[in-house]
């Protein structure tokens, strides 16, 4: 790891404090602020968290859901075990993972997924893009109708048009950069409420849009 990157990261608040605090990231504090102004969680509330390793989201949702509620964690990474908290290894847009999840309804999808940064913004932006995609496909599929969908990507000129998609779905979108997010970087959270599933037209009509490419990871 860079030394300057590891100087950095001691200097930073939330880093310290999620280290104080067990919360495994200091991405923890963004699902947090991120809860507190959309209201995300109910007591009882069944959550899908992609993306999840090493877990900072998965224990900030458990501890929000509560004991009768419950949470997915999925990463293509091993993720610790959590207690509360059920693990499973795959990749967001392999088709099998669907089949893995059954036929479970969410009542909120969270997606903190990023690629692997490559440094060049245009393509980092639109392999963030696509997987932005797939975790709304994956919600599409996954959530309860009136559920949340909650999904991080890198800012560019994608992202007009990712939030038309995601509107296509959804009573409301909001755009939002939580307070922990570095002040440099470009990332930001699409929040979108009042999951509309499609009307089934003979059959499974909510499945994932079959002809869009897999994100190549
Ligand atoms: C910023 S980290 C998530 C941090 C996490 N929210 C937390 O609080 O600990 C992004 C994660 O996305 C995962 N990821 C990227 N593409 C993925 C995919 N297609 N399927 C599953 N996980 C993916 C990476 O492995 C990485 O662990």
């Amino acid at each position: 790891m860079p030394r300057r990157f590891v100087s950095e990261r001691r200097r930073d608040p939330y880093y310290r404090a999620a280290q104080r605090e067990g919360l495994r990231s200091r991405a923890a504090f963004k699902l947090a602020y991120l809860d507190e102004r959309f209201g995300l969680f109910r007591p009882g509330a069944r959550v899908l968290d992609l993306g999840a390793a090493p877990g900072g989201w998965s224990l900030v949702a458990r501890d929000r859901v509560g004991a009768r509620g419950a949470v997915v964690a999925v990463d293509l990474r091993a993720i610790e075990p959590i207690d509360g908290v059920e693990v499973v290894r795959g990749r967001v847009g392999d088709s099998r993972l669907i089949e893995r999840l059954g036929r479970r309804r969410f009542d909120v999808v969270l997606s903190d997924m990023a690629p692997r940064v490559s440094g060049a913004y245009a393509t980092d932006h639109a392999r963030s893009a696509a997987l932005v995609r797939e975790a709304l496909d994956l919600a599409r599929v996954a959530l309860a109708p009136r559920g949340a969908f909650v999904a991080k990507v890198f800012d560019g000129d994608l992202v007009d048009a990712l939030e038309t998609e995601i509107a296509a779905s959804f009573d409301q979108v909001r755009r939002t950069k939580p307070p922990a997010s570095r002040e440099p970087s470009s990332e930001l959270y699409f929040v979108a409420r009042g999951f509309r599933p499609a009307p089934a037209a003979g059959g499974e009509s909510r499945a994932p849009d079959a002809t869009r490419p897999t994100t190549a990871m």
